[in-house]
């Protein structure tokens, strides 16, 4: 009953609140705005902003050019470039390079305004960036560093979900390439340039473009979006296992179990590269020339037998359990049902995957466990294709004994029929 008396009270203590809005102009739409129609008719980079500005997630949100730019968005439209470009309606023209990230945080850093927009709205982008190599330098006057619209482009800005958008997973390496590949702007900071093709040949590159898989990573998911940073040692595990959760924890049972630290034994990006992250090979186990295993451990050291024998296990887990597949698929085709066996042969392959993450445990007998009950499953496969084929051979006896029968049956059928028709003819 209260409630609705209080707005109307409200507005008398507000002198000219009723008096004010019938007078007061209609905000033109951002897009008919003077800016934008005078701009129109500009040529060059005067003219891009207004043409970029339909599809920009600030006009569609309401916003105009004059909202970052200050000014008069309905003088000018005479021509009166001052009436518009008006300091007194915080008209600021063109920001210089090295402020842009003030000038964006201006609103993108006020929760208030911010969440009128997006009650979730992030505002936390300048905070940041200000941790980011690219921010420090920034702050600290560097104008060759990466600032706002480096990264989403200043008019035509997408939402960060629009498949174009310069910071859309599938453009993320293309949009830091343009600075990283660059070998002269890297040159000033001895940095070296090719993560952008590394990252390109890696396993995570080919699932995120080829299989359009969005849960593999681009730059920002290892680096920061806007802290930016190359992890350190002690965080990539961590980066890494954001992702990689039981190969990036599985060391932790073996030192609380065994009392040491393996620490040193598990820095991803020491076995498989940070941005050329390829497909692992089961040479890296082992202890030949492309173990990841014996620059550490040496023969007789509990490591380097470890090694050896994951690597033993692994070849002869794949080897045979290739051999049962194939073999189960020559039975298949030769007309065999072995649907059973090779459900069962299943076990072998997710065996096979669980020792190659068991094998980021550093624990021989937790290793073995999985790769022993692999090679089992695989050895039954094996036999179940032998035994298949066996019963195949023992089918075609059969059938070559069967036709030979029949063949007799006939050839003395027809000679009957001879007789039979000589003896009716006389
Ligand atoms: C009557 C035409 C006209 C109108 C209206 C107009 N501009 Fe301009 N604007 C220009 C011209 C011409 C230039 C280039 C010459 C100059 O910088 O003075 C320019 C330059 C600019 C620049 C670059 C300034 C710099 O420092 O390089 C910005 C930013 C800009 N306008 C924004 C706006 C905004 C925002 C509005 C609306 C509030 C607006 N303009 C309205 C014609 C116009
Ligand atoms: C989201 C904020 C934002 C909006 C909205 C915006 N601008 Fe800009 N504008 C910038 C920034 C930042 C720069 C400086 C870019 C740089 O130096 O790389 C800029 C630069 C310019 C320039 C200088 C030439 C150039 O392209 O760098 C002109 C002209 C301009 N803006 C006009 C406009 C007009 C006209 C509109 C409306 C159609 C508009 N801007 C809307 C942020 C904005
Ligand atoms: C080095 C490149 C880079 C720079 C510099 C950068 N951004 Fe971003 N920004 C990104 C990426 C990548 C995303 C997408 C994040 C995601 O999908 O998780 C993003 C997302 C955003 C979003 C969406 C909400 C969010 O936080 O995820 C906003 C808003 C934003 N950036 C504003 C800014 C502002 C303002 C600045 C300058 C202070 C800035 N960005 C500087 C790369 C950058
Ligand atoms: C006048 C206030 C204002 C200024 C200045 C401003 N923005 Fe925005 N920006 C917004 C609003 C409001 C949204 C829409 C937020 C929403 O609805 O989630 C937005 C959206 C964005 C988005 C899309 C976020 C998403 O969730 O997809 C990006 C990226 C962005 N702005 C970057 C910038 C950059 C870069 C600058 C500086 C060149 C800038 N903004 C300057 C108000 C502003
Ligand atoms: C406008 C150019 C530019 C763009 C775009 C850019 N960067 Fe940078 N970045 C730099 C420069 C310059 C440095 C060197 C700063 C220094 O070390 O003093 C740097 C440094 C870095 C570093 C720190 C390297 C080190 O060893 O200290 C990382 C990590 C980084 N950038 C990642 C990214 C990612 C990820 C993207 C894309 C999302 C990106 N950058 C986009 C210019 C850029
Ligand atoms: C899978 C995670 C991951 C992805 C994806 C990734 N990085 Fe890195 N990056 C790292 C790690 C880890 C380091 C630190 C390496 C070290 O200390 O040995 C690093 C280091 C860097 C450095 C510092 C210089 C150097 O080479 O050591 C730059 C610059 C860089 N990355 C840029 C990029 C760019 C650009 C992309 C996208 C094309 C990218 N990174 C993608 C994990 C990643
Ligand atoms: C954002 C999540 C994410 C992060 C972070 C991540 N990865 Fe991956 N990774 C994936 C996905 C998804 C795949 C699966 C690609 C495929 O096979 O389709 C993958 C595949 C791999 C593979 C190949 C696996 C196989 O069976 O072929 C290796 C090795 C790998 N990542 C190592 C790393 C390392 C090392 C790091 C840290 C430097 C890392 N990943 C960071 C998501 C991530
Ligand atoms: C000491 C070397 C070494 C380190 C350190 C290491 N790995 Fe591995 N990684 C291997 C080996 C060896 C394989 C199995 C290769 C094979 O037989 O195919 C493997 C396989 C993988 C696979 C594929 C497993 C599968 O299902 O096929 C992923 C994913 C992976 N590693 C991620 C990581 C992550 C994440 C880290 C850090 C937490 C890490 N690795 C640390 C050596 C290492
Ligand atoms: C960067 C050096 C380094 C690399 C590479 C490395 N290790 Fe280790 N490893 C260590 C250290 C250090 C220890 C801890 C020694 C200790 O405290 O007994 C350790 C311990 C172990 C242990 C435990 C031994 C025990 O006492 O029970 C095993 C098993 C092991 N490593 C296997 C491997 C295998 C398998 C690989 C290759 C996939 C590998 N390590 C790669 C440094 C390394």
């Amino acid at each position: 009953m209260r409630r609705p008396a209080i707005l109307p009270a409200l507005l008398l203590l507000v002198p000219g609140a009723f008096a004010a809005e019938p007078t007061k102009p209609a905000k033109p739409p951002a897009l008919e705005s003077s800016c934008v129609t005078c701009h129109k008719d500009l040529d060059g980079e005067l003219q891009q902003p207004a043409v970029m500005a339909a599809e920009d997630i600030h006009f569609l949100k309401g916003l105009g050019c004059n909202d970052c730019h200050g000014g008069n968005p309905q003088a000018g439209a005479d021509g009166d470039l001052d009436a518009a470009h008006d300091p007194k309606k915080g008209w600021s023209g063109r920001p210089h390079r090295k402020d842009i990230p003030v000038f964006c945080a201006k609103c993108h850093a006020d929760a208030a305004f911010m969440k009128r927009f997006d009650p979730k709205a992030r505002v936390d982008q300048l905070q940041e960036y200000r941790t980011s190599v690219h921010g420090k330098k920034n702050a600290a006057g560097d104008e060759r560093v990466a600032v706002c619209v480096d990264c989403h482009g200043v008019h035509g800005i997408r939402a960060v979900k629009d498949p174009r958008a310069k910071v859309y997973p599938a453009n993320v390496a293309d949009t830091c390439a343009r600075c990283h590949n660059d070998a002269a702007l890297m040159g000033h900071y001895f940095i070296e340039i090719g993560q952008v093709d590394a990252y390109k040949k890696s396993v995570h590159a080919r699932a995120l473009y080829d299989k359009g898989d969005m849960s593999a990573p681009t730059c920002n998911d290892c680096h920061g979006s806007h802290g930016a940073v190359p992890p350190g040692v002690e965080s990539i595990a961590g980066v890494c296992g954001t992702c990689h959760t039981r190969e990036a924890t599985l060391f932790r049972d073996t030192e609380a179990k065994k009392g040491i630290d393996l620490s040193a034994c598990i820095q991803c990006v020491m076995c498989h590269s940070n941005h050329a992250v390829l497909p692992p090979t089961d040479d890296m186990l082992g202890v030949g020339d492309k173990s990841t295993c014996t620059a550490c451990h040496a023969a007789g050291e509990p490591g380097y037998q470890a090694a050896k024998e994951m690597g033993e296990d692994v070849v002869r887990l794949t080897g045979t359990l290739r051999e049962a597949t194939e073999l189960l698929d020559r039975a298949e085709q030769a007309g065999m049902a072995v649907g059973p066996d090779r459900f069962a042969l299943k076990k072998a392959g997710d065996q096979l995957v669980e020792s190659k993450v068991l094998a980021h445990g550093f624990d021989l007998g937790r290793f073995k466990e999985a790769s022993t009950e692999g090679i089992k499953a695989a050895e039954a496969g094996l036999t179940a294709g032998h035994r298949a084929f066996a019963e195949l051979r023992f089918r075609r006896k059969g059938l070559a004994l069967s036709l030979i029968v029949i063949a007799a049956v006939i050839a003395g059928l027809a000679f009957k029929v001879r007789q039979i028709e000589r003896g009716g003819g006389r």
